[in-house]
């Protein structure tokens, strides 16, 4: 199975919820840039702080404060990596390749997980995040077609894109994740 890897998605799609299962089975390295922030945020710290203003209101947290946070954590020894909620726009998956290239250890494969909106904004209501109301959830698709679905093309020209269908169970969406990764 490839081991350096990269979901992408709207919100909602099961990002986390996928890459949580697929690192626990075969012991890789979880890096959600939405839950390292979370816990800045829970944190209280100077960070979390201006993290925390930007996340309520469904933009992205500045490309500087996550690419720290990310560079810190790739550096970890592991058997494998993946990546969720990052990169988010062309400027991250610029930094990130030229971080990747720097410690030798290139992407595997990208995984889209894909969904129509009704469906997210269903999940997420029922969630109940502080950045899960309505207005807000909307703002992040917005803000996902405007600066992250970009990279689908991005990582399709490089070869890396498989994509997989996230309309089902959670155990039928992670088989069909596997399989993608064989
Ligand atoms: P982040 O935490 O990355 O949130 P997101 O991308 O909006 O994604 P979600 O966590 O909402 O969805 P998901 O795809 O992970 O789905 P999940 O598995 O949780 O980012 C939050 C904010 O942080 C951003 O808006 C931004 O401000 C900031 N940020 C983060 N990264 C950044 C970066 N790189 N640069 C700048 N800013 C950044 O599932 C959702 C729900 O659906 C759950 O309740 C789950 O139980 C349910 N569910 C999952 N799968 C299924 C299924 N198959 N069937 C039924 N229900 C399901």
């Amino acid at each position: 199975m490839k081991k350096r890897l990269l979901f992408l998605g709207p919100p909602g799609a099961g990002k986390g919820t996928q890459a949580s299962l697929l690192c626990k089975n075969n012991d890789f390295l979880h890096l959600s840039t939405g839950d390292l922030l979370r816990s800045e945020v829970e944190a209280g710290t100077d960070l979390g702080k201006q993290a925390e203003i930007v996340m309520n209101k469904g933009e992205l947290v500045s490309d500087q404060i996550v690419l720290a946070l990310v560079e810190k954590k790739l550096t970890e020894q592991a058997r494998g990596w993946l990546l969720d909620g990052f990169p988010r726009n062309l400027s991250q998956a610029e930094s990130l390749e030229s971080l990747l290239f720097r410690i030798d250890q290139p992407i595997e494969a990208v995984v889209l997980i894909a969904i129509n909106d009704e469906i997210l904004v269903e999940r997420l209501l029922a969630r109940g995040r502080d950045d899960d109301n309505e207005k807000v959830i909307r703002n992040r698709l917005e803000v996902y077609r405007n600066k992250t679905a970009p990279l689908i093309d991005h990582y399709f020209s490089r070869g890396l894109l498989k994509s997989v269908e996230g309309d089902a169970g959670i155990d039928v969406v992670a088989s069909r994740i596997r399989e993608s990764l064989n």
